[in-house]
């Protein structure tokens, strides 16, 4: 079932929810198979489950990027009811979602002063106003996002924090390529060769990986050196690199090298140009 007003979904919600869990899995569509293990996960721990597919145009910095997202409504339909024709799927035009003009911006301190924060001026404030609409047309039980986008899952965490949403996120692992590439909707934008040399930037990380596992325990400096293999290795392959860094895994606060002896969770997260298309990914240690 295919809603496009927020007034459908809820009416249909209302009675629903009182006694079956609603599971929620908001998506920008160009579905592939790391939306749809979030979707599978989802239909496993709720009765209901619902996806929303909406383009955010707010949380976009980059006018080109925006008019370029691949928009598939068809087929992501096909997609979801291949899982299961149980799926509701929310897809909203943009006088839908704002048809209010909000006059609020989020802001997130330290969170989103790093990475996608520090390049995409504006991101999370959008970001955070459609999912925190979205929370509030689905009033979900479970939310869930993917990790391929860790600085949104820390984001996401702090706003369903400090504003309280009476609801449980869950974030998933993230898909790949055979070749080890993040799965991604912008991946349908690269030339086949750009799609395989973009390889390079999952095995830039597991290098950056294997770097600091392997000095654990020496005092040197493992993010400089780090830095320079990634991206000599990524010069090779015309992957252009915007930030390549090591972060506390939630607190996103830059490691000094000197502490990657210490036992603390980090997360080693690139993002770049292949072709003009914008790619991120990160890996944890
Ligand atoms: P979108 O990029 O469509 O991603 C929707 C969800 O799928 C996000 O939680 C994202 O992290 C997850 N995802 C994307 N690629 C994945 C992969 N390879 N493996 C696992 N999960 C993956 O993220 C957004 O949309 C938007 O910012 C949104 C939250 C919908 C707000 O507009």
């Amino acid at each position: 079932m295919i809603f496009s007003t927020i007034s459908d979904l809820r009416t249909h919600l209302l009675p629903l929810r009182i006694s079956q869990k609603i599971g929620f899995v908001p998506t920008m569509g160009a579905l592939h198979a790391g939306h749809l293990a979030l979707v599978e996960e989802a239909l496993r721990q709720n009765e209901i489950v619902v996806v929303s597919i909406f383009v955010n145009p707010i949380q976009f910095n980059n006018p080109e990027d925006l008019a370029k997202y691949p928009r598939t409504l068809e087929n992501d339909a096909t997609l979801l009811y291949q899982i299961s024709d149980k799926i509701l799927i929310f897809a909203p035009n943009e006088k839908e979602m704002y048809a209010q003009k909000t006059q609020i911006a989020f802001q997130f301190g330290a969170l989103e002063q790093v990475m996608e924060g520090k390049f995409r001026k504006g991101h999370f404030s959008g970001v955070a106003t459609v999912v925190s609409r979205l929370f509030h047309i689905v009033m979900p039980d479970n939310a869930y996002f993917g990790q391929k986008d860790w600085q949104q899952c820390c984001v996401i965490k702090q706003m369903v924090d400090d504003l309280m949403f009476p609801l449980q996120l869950h974030f998933l692992p993230t898909l790949r390529e055979i070749t080890g590439l993040a799965m991604s909707s912008r991946n349908t934008r690269l030339s086949a060769q750009a799609r395989t040399d973009a390889k390079c930037v999952y095995e830039g990380l597991l290098l950056v990986k294997n770097y600091i596992l392997n000095n654990i325990g020496k005092e040197n400096h493992i993010l400089e050196k780090g830095q320079e293999t990634g991206l000599n290795f990524y010069k090779s392959t015309k992957f252009e690199v915007e930030y390549l860094e090591i972060y506390q895994k939630f607190s996103l606060i830059p490691m000094p090298s000197k502490d990657y002896m210490t036992d603390i969770p980090m997360g080693v997260c690139v993002a770049g140009y292949m072709e003009g298309v914008r790619l991120i990914d990160n890996i944890m240690v």
